[in-house]
């Protein structure tokens, strides 16, 4: 997959088959969900999911750039973008260059996404200007949850209802090639669908937008918390619990290993 092969697939206005997107932060997991998506991201989810920590707000660029490179080792099909985590980009156009090109080129990755609306639209247009292509991310923006004061849905009153629509557009006009919307109520997320040009990437959004993303391990029953947009189609942390339950058990009777996990000397 390429940035104008997605660009292409919303076409006046309209997305034929909706854009599959799934989160990974490992090489293995994206070998296993590669063959099933348009985009892997290397969501910086990963704070949470992968290193347990409180939000996205102390993810570092290292961290980005190690998981980057691990999903690109791991994905053939699809087009791999990288976040860029708080604290790298918001200062200016040109701080947000050197992160960017930095993640670019020790990850191998086709694509950074960014979180914020009016206020990135001069960042975004900077990067895309010298070939850095950026995928907007508008809503609820966890990156921001110290301002926003949780994770709840946005866009309740009309007024943020508004400054979700117009952040989306100047995202889109700053040459975002997809915007995730994330976290607001159906009929914005449906109406910044219908006006954008970019296809929109819903999560906690709407069916009606061009595409989905949802966070992997959520997605799979592996981690805990998770918010009401999440469907489970998996059951993965009971799977692991049953067999980390029988291999204890196995190793306490001296049942593993058996004689086919045993090096004997051939008679
Ligand atoms: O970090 C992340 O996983 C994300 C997606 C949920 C869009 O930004
Ligand atoms: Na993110």
């Amino acid at each position: 997959m390429t940035v104008p092969a997605i660009r292409a697939r919303k076409k006046d206005g309209k997305t034929e088959q909706p854009l599959v997107m799934l989160t990974a932060y490992t090489m293995r997991m994206a070998q296993l969900l590669d063959p099933h998506c348009e985009v892997l991201l290397v969501g910086d989810s990963l704070g949470q999911v992968i290193y347990g920590l409180p939000s996205t707000v102390p993810v570092t660029l290292e961290m980005m750039c190690a998981h980057g490179a691990a999903v690109v080792r791991g994905s053939w099909h699809s087009l791999v973008a990288v976040d860029m985590p708080f604290g790298s980009y918001e200062g200016s156009p040109e701080q947000a260059f050197a992160s960017a090109s930095r993640i670019l080129k020790e990850t191998g990755c086709a694509a950074v996404k960014l979180e914020g609306g009016e206020a990135m639209a001069e960042t975004i247009d900077f990067l895309t200007h010298r070939g850095i292509p950026v995928i907007g991310h508008v809503g609820l923006t966890p990156q921001a949850v110290n301002v926003l004061g949780g994770y709840g849905a946005r866009g309740k009153s009309s007024d943020e209802a508004k400054k979700i629509l117009a952040d989306a557009k100047a995202v889109d006009q700053a040459g975002a090639f997809l915007i995730v919307v994330e976290g607001v109520m159906e009929e914005i997320a449906n109406k910044v669908t219908a006006e954008v040009k970019a296809p929109v990437i819903g999560i906690g959004a709407s069916a009606q937008c061009d595409g989905q993303v949802l966070v992997t391990e959520d997605m799979l029953g592996l981690f805990e918390r998770t918010p009401r947009f999440v469907k489970r189609y998996a059951d993965l942390a009971s799977e692991i619990g049953t067999a980390a339950a029988k291999y204890r058990q196995e190793v306490i009777d001296r049942g593993f290993p058996t004689a086919d996990q045993t090096y004997r000397p051939k008679s």
